[in-house]
């Protein structure tokens, strides 16, 4: 379970797990896998521009690159002077196949509305609405805001901002109004698409209603682009400035010639939560992201022709960008796209879609495995699910439990199971098995892909051969970020300052004898709340906000099924009052600024918090509180009695 790790004095991480059980490909498995020896392995260290460059060549450029990589630390350029289209490689090449009549979403929505659609119906739907966006004026290099329910428009969105050469940044929508305006204003996006609402838990989420509350604050949007999802929703729709999808859509023509990219061109930013200060835009660029996610969907996943591939993240994080659009489309798989809950109308939704569609790869989180077990095997037990041959996990460490759970009754002890590790910031998957090779312990996430370079380090920047320490990246990859929109220097400070020419990952890993990774969870202020970012800072922003509150700190704490959970620390102001009123409406307050995702599971009302003499809040010791633990050291502390106070108040809880 993700656990926020403190460094022993000498720079290492203690590890948490002890795990030796080995899980090793079933000669069924293997016998047909795209990889079945460590030969890629070899060859792609031995040259790993040139195993890239191999990579990048699998998909089609309009003029090809005349250097593989420039590296200028932090700064790196990839397939310099190539020229490629991201949704000419998602869409464009699959018309010339067999591809062009093959299914390319099979989607259904909450309520059980299905719709299937070819890559021949996405390729004519997604020209038609990059017309509609150049119609709107929105031209090469213009940013777009996409924030939408889980429909295929919602990726036919994406590629039409690719086709144009606009960047997208999609916002998740789950996130409140206020989050949305953040985003829109720092990306300067100009047009915002998003549809009159979605289905979530049998409950519309209105997100006309919520995009009309965020723009008005947000004086570079022109237009906004309605998608019509629901049937009897009244949408208010402002004249000159909000247009139907499907009005303007029978204005434009059925083709849409793709804008020729700069392999180094942006086709996207997506927001992330940093350990300081508000969301940062992670910019990702069109060659290298399109090479990396290209790959890692096709090896990861050992991607055949008749695949029916299902990722159930949501197009509004970085998974829902690399395995739902750019990764799945480019290599033309069919896939499933399903808007809602997991738990609607019963607990067994998702294994009644594996059963009805006869899905053969699953990529789910941790958070969702833990909730699937705490619910019953009963559930998975009522489906077929013998279409399944193999199963992944993002997002988080994934307990060995768990894991082995998810192999018994999701896999029935037949499917390789890939952990993947990855970032926003990573584009694609960097750390897993390759199901036909590697064997498999519980709770690693194995080693590092072909071609990417990890290594765990002291905090003085020694490596370590075995044990626990912070996890860093040491040569550049393909699909790596290019900055941060905006705030070159924040790219520099986050990342690239803690070690030389080191990427800091933020994650602390454990390496063990036979050189596997176990990772560890985040050992900065980010926390990661059922596999969703989120930076204490900014829930601290979001308490500190309301009127009431003079001072807050935010710490993550277990919690059997989302992994880590909030527990805040809260100072009021004179004369206000602690209590149930009080801790209800500060939760509700953080839900408004953020989301639903970063409301506090625990609110402690305190008269003071434990400070270092300098004036720094002692997360770590609220942290010890928070989880019953012996106290660590309070040495540098300004005033130890703080301490005992709080914990009898939160043992009162
Ligand atoms: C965590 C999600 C352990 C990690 C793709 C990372 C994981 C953060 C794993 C990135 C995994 C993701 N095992 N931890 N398989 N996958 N993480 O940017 O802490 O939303 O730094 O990207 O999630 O979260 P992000």
């Amino acid at each position: 379970m993700t656990k926020p790790l403190e460094a022993p004095q000498d720079g290492t991480v203690s590890a948490l797990l002890e795990e030796n059980r080995i899980f090793k490909p079933s000669d069924s498995f293997r016998s047909k896998a795209l990889l079945q020896d460590e030969r890629i392995y070899k060859e792609a260290e031995a040259n790993r521009e040139n195993f890239w460059s191999d990579q990048a060549k699998k998909l089609d450029w309009y003029q090809p690159w005349d250097k593989i990589l420039e590296w200028k630390t932090p700064f790196a350029k990839w397939f310099l002077n190539g020229k490629l289209n991201a949704s000419y490689n998602c869409l464009d090449r699959h018309m010339k196949t067999d591809r062009k009549n093959k299914t390319a979403i099979i989607w259904e929505g909450e309520p059980g509305e299905v719709r299937k659609l070819t890559y021949e119906d996405l390729y004519h739907e997604t020209n038609k609405f990059a017309n509609v966006l150049k119609s709107l004026g929105v031209r090469k290099g213009d940013r777009i805001a996409i924030y939408m329910p889980m429909i295929p428009e919602a990726a036919m969105a994406m590629l039409a901002s690719a086709r144009i050469g606009a960047i997208h940044t999609v916002v998740f929508g789950g996130f409140s109004p206020e989050s949305l305006k953040d985003r829109i204003n720092d990306a300067g996006a100009k047009l915002l698409i998003t549809a009159d609402g979605g289905w979530r838990r049998g409950k519309i989420i209105g997100l006309k209603d919520l995009s009309d509350e965020a723009v008005k604050a947000c004086p570079t949007i022109e237009n906004i682009l309605v998608v019509k999802r629901l049937e009897d929703q009244d949408t208010q729709m402002k004249d000159g400035r909000d247009h139907w999808y499907h009005d303007l859509k029978e204005k434009v023509a059925d083709y849409c010639e793709p804008e020729q990219m700069d392999s180094e061109d942006i086709l996207f930013t997506l927001y992330t939560s940093g350990t300081t200060g508000k969301p940062k835009g992670i910019i990702h660029t069109t060659g290298g992201y399109m090479t990396g996610v290209t790959t890692t969907m096709k090896l990861v996943f050992d991607l055949q022709e008749d695949d029916v591939f299902w990722c159930t993240a949501d197009v509004g994080w970085v998974t829902g960008h690399s395995y739902i659009v750019y990764g799945p489309m480019a290599n033309g798989v069919t896939q499933i796209m399903y808007e809602g809950a997991p738990d609607w109308p019963k607990r067994d939704r998702f294994w009644s879609i594996i059963e009805k569609y006869g899905v053969t790869k699953f990529y789910t989180a941790p958070t969702a495995i833990r909730a699937f077990m705490k619910w019953g095997h009963q559930w998975p037990q009522k489906h077929d699910l013998s279409s399944l041959r193999l199963l992944g996990s993002v997002g988080e460490p994934i307990n060995p439990e768990a894991w082995i759970w998810y192999h018994k009754h999701i896999g029935s002890e037949q499917c390789p199971i890939v952990d993947t590790w990855w970032q926003t910031e990573t584009g694609c998957i960097l750390i897993t098995p390759l199901p036909g090779i590697t064997d498999l312990k519980p709770g690693s996430a194995t080693r590092p892909f072909p071609g990417i370079e990890a290594k765990v380090f002291k905090e003085d920047g020694t490596v370590i051969k075995e044990g626990g320490g912070y996890l860093g990246l040491t040569s550049p990859w393909p699909s790596m970020l290019r900055g941060i929109w905006g705030d070159e220097e924040r790219y520099k400070q986050q990342y690239w300052s803690k070690w030389p020419n080191i990427y800091f990952t933020g994650d602390g890993a454990k390496i063990d004898a036979d050189g596997y990774y176990w990772l560890l969870g985040r050992v900065d202020d980010v926390i990661n709340i059922a596999g969703h970012r989120l930076g204490t800072m900014e829930v601290e922003s979001a308490l500190v906000d309301h009127t009431s509150v003079a001072e807050s700190a935010v710490v993550g704490i277990s919690d059997e099924i989302k992994g880590t959970a909030i527990a805040a620390f809260v100072i009021l102001k004179d004369g206000h009052t602690a209590g149930d009123e009080m801790d209800k409406t500060l939760k509700q307050h953080v839900v408004k600024k953020i989301g639903a995702i970063a409301r506090p599971s625990k609110i402690i009302f305190t008269e003071d918090l434990p400070k270092t003499r300098s004036g720094k809040i002692m997360r770590r010791l609220l942290r010890d509180i928070a989880e019953g633990r012996a106290l660590g050291d309070v040495t540098t502390l300004a005033d130890a009695s703080i301490l005992e106070s709080l914990k009898e108040k939160y043992q009162e809880e």
